[in-house]
């Protein structure tokens, strides 16, 4: 079987996805690469920690970076500063990680002739129209409104050029928000579900009618493992549940699956340049590849998360009160 390089697979959902990858191949070799940011937790990855090769590192590493991509035969990279409010304050090492660190792999790549598989957003996007069926399809406009889907649409274009100018089999996949266990307490529903169980109130930005298309984390990683399967090497694949959810709807749901009163949350001073809708149109992926979501149900796969933050207090706990504080210099 080949063997897998996954940058950024101590995150959330590079954790997911090496967990997957193994139940999926359990006899596979995977290596992680991971620079262990903030974002970044070794005990993602525990219960799998004798069957992988973990190796600390910065994906802007050229020599650790080309050592690991001769020696595996897919990359599939996760790696990246991956929060909007942290952008918005501080965008350098997203430039960093997002760009120069796409660049670093392809180099790699190319080099060594390895097919690579890069984890874009819909983000890189922009805005949808609030009201409206209109959904992002593979041949959108790349139209970014923030540092962080700026320097994914960048690392993005490398990846085409890298493909026509030389050739690299690479494949780019834009999924919309991902939710499941393992997920960043700053995050929307981590950060909601976290401030319930411990008797804080949760904090909406804006009239919160913002629109996100919310996917499972399995499911996204079932989407990546065809891909890297199947897929066709130059191909964009957009991945998306479906199930399209107001914030405040999302956020009222949440209220009452933890037994709380559905207008218990403060809303706090919207985000600069908050995008007013995301959706997916994720045709190709179910024609050509067959996949479809297996948890399309969100008020299902969402009681599952809240019952994991439930019972892993230990693994959010450390985080938190370091989250919030950062939310309150900035006032959200
Ligand atoms: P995350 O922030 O939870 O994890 C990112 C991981 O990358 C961390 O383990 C971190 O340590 C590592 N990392 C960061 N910079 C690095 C560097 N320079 N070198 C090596 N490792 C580094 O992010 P996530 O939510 O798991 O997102 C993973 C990928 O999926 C990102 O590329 C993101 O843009 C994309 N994505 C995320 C979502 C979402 O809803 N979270 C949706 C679509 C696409
Ligand atoms: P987020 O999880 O940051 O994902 P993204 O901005 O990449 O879509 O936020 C999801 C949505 O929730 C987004 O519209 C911003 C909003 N939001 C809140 O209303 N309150 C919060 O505390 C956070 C973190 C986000």
């Amino acid at each position: 079987m080949a063997h897998l390089l996954v940058t950024g697979g101590a995150g959330f959902i590079g954790a997911n996805f090496v967990r997957r990858a193994l139940a999926a191949d359990p006899g596979g070799r995977l290596t992680v690469l991971d620079a262990l940011t903030y974002a970044g937790n070794r005990a993602n990855l525990a219960e799998v920690a004798d069957r992988i090769r973990f190796v600390p590192g910065d994906v802007c590493d050229a020599e650790l970076v080309d050592g690991l991509v001769r020696d595996c035969d897919v990359v599939v990279h996760f790696a990246a500063e991956s929060h909007v409010d942290n952008s918005l304050h501080d965008p350098r090492p997203f430039l960093r990680s997002n760009v120069e660190g796409t660049f670093v792999l392809l180099e790699a790549v190319r080099r060594h002739d390895r097919r690579l598989h890069h984890i874009s957003t819909d983000e890189v996007f922009g805005s949808l129209p609030l009201h409206g069926s209109e959904r992002f399809t593979e041949d959108s406009r790349y139209d970014p409104s923030s540092p962080y889907s700026a320097t994914k649409a960048a690392a993005d274009m490398l990846v085409r050029a890298w493909v026509r100018a030389y050739g690299v089999r690479a494949t780019l996949s834009y999924c919309a928000n991902n939710y499941g266990p393992y997920q960043n307490v700053e995050k929307f529903l981590p950060r909601q579900i976290t401030n319930v169980l411990l008797g804080r109130r949760p904090k909406l930005y804006g009239t919160g009618e913002n629109v996100r298309e919310w996917t499972h984390v399995d499911d996204h990683n079932d989407a990546v493992l065809r891909i890297v399967a199947d897929g066709r090497p130059g191909e964009t694949y957009l991945i998306g549940s479906g199930a399209q959810w107001s914030n405040r709807a999302l956020l009222e749901l949440t209220l009452s699956l933890l037994g709380r009163p559905v207008d218990d949350y403060d809303t706090v001073p919207d985000r600069p340049g908050h995008d007013l809708r995301y959706a997916v149109d994720s045709g190709r992926i179910r024609r050509e590849l067959g996949w479809r979501p297996r948890h399309p149900d969100l008020p299902e796969g969402l009681a599952r998360t809240i019952d994991w933050y439930r019972c892993n207090e230990w693994w959010w706990r450390p985080q938190k009160d370091a989250t919030e504080a950062r939310y309150l210099a900035i006032g959200r």
